[in-house]
């Protein structure tokens, strides 16, 4: 069995958030299980370098967007057909967005451009190797079942996976002709949303099957406060949706042995978790030999994440005594507030505005606490991080979060099985009465490691999920 992902996103060579940890470590899960595969990734200027190493395997002249070769190399191990369009992807910013973070005008033609690459592999292979299902991941890549069925002939499966149905690649119906799509599939029933092509739309209504992040967030859509206008869309297709859990690399996410933490640890020596504290109230400028826990958050700052809710409820996690260290970056407003609450209170809140892989590895291991107050969060991955650190997650009570954090209620805690706090209303308020909680836990020290060590077992690699794939895979393809 043979898969070609198609994605905007892989880590460790490109990567604006989870879809890209969830691209870059799908393929080895899903190799133990027999089953091979190559990501179609758009040649970034990241990727540039690698080129000269690998073996063009197409040449396309006739894509959205003009000319594009795909080559193929092997890359940490993972196989990589990279798109070359230099004219289309070759360009300094951000994968989706300008130097100045506006979002490229010729998007369209340049995600149009990867999904019929994607489909032209799927359709006739690439030296000698022929994929069984062309595996498809958000907006980007999510033209790639429509290509594939307006080709007319015989087509491999398609799966498109949403992981944010927040981002629907919608453009003016103008693009149509550019991007080659057929004219009398301009209707609701297929590629029109609202009198705009929609990307996502399209491929919901072609894909094979249709999976999302987590069971939570499967079900969620179906409704109008989540689905973001496509519940209709997915109301249809209720019968070919599903939600698998996302996993984590738990080789790369692995506290005893990760190598941005100052000292490893395991779930048997949590008390060194202290040094690695130490690392980051350094870097961020916190007061050493604070006795509150240290709470932190990892993430885009946007909307989505709550984190305009967390910033008003800043002064009650100073006031119980708590630390916060903030690393992310998005809206400015946002960026402000916490650089500001790190001016207002300093040594006990500190903030990085940027994007800081390593940091990020050190806050999981340093941090007593990470916060998670989504409004929506199809899976999350900080809070699988989390867990696997023993660094105990607050989480809303949404979507993938929901699905992996067990509120840590009196039951729970009794059993032993608690490992997170989950709250549900995502409010100032709401952040200050489940931080009670916590206060409360943390002051009860052993109590809040036997928390950390049942945090520590969940499991949270890919082994379940991948399995989930790939019967997913199987059935399709008999
Ligand atoms: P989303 O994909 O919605 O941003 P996820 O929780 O699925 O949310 O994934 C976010 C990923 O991006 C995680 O790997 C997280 O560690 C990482 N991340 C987010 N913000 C930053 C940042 N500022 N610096 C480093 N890593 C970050
Ligand atoms: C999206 C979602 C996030 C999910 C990630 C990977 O960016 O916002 O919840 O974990 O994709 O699937």
């Amino acid at each position: 069995m043979q898969v070609l992902m198609v994605a905007s996103e892989c880590a460790p060579f490109i990567k604006t958030g989870g879809l890209a940890d969830v691209v870059g470590a799908l393929p080895d899960a899903l190799s133990s299980l027999g089953i091979g595969s190559r990501i179609l990734l758009p040649a970034y200027p990241a990727l540039q370098p690698l080129l000269s190493g690998g073996k063009q395997v197409a040449l396309f002249d006739d894509l959205p967007g003009g000319y594009g070769q795909v080559v193929l190399v092997t890359a940490q191990g993972i196989e990589l057909l990279l798109l070359d369009a230099p004219q289309l992807f070759d360009r300094p910013g951000l994968p989706y967005t300008d130097p100045d973070g506006k979002d490229w005008t010729d998007n369209h033609l340049r995600f149009g451009a990867l999904a019929q690459a994607a489909a032209r592999i799927g359709l006739d292979g690439v030296d000698g190797w022929e994929p069984d299902i062309v595996h498809a991941h958000d907006w980007q890549a999510a033209l790639t079942p429509v290509y594939l069925k307006q080709s007319g002939r015989p087509e491999p499966k398609s799966v498109l996976t949403i992981h944010n149905i927040a981002f629907q690649g919608r453009f003016g119906p103008h693009v149509l002709a550019e991007l080659g799509l057929r004219g009398d599939w301009f209707h609701p029933e297929a590629l029109e949303f609202h009198g705009d092509l929609g990307f996502l739309k399209g491929g919901l209504m072609f894909a094979d099957r249709i999976t999302t992040v987590s069971p939570t967030y499967a079900r969620e859509i179906l409704t109008p406060h989540y689905g973001m206008g496509l519940e209709g869309v997915l109301q249809s297709r209720a019968d070919n949706l599903s939600g698998i859990l996302n996993g984590i690399d738990t080789t790369i996410w692995d506290p005893a042995t990760d190598p941005a933490l100052s000292v490893g640890y395991n779930a048997r020596s949590l008390g060194r978790k202290a040094e690695n504290r130490a690392r980051i109230a350094e870097r961020v400028g916190l007061d050493q030999n604070a006795s509150g826990p240290l709470f932190c958050v990892i993430s885009r700052l946007t909307e989505q994440k709550g984190l305009d809710a967390l910033a008003e409820a800043i002064p009650d996690i100073v006031a119980g005594g708590g630390q916060l260290a903030v690393l992310g970056s998005g809206d400015v407003a946002l960026e402000r507030a916490f650089t500001e609450a790190g001016e207002r209170f300093a040594g006990s809140v500190g903030t990085v505005i940027g994007y800081d892989e390593a940091f990020a590895h050190l806050l999981q291991g340093g941090s007593d606490a990470i916060l998670i107050p989504s409004r929506f969060e199809p899976c999350g991955l900080t809070q699988l991080y989390g867990l696997r650190y023993g660094t105990i997650p607050i989480v809303a009570r949404t979507g993938g979060l929901a699905d992996t954090v067990i509120d840590a209620n009196v039951a729970a805690l009794n059993a032993e099985c608690a490992t997170g706090f989950v709250f549900g209303d995502v409010s100032a308020n709401g952040i200050s009465e489940v931080l009670n909680r916590v206060f409360d836990t943390f002051s009860d020290k052993k109590k809040w490691q036997v928390m950390q060590r049942a945090a520590m077992r969940q499991s949270v690699g890919w082994d379940q999920s991948a399995k989930a794939y790939a019967q997913m895979y199987r059935d399709l393809s008999e």
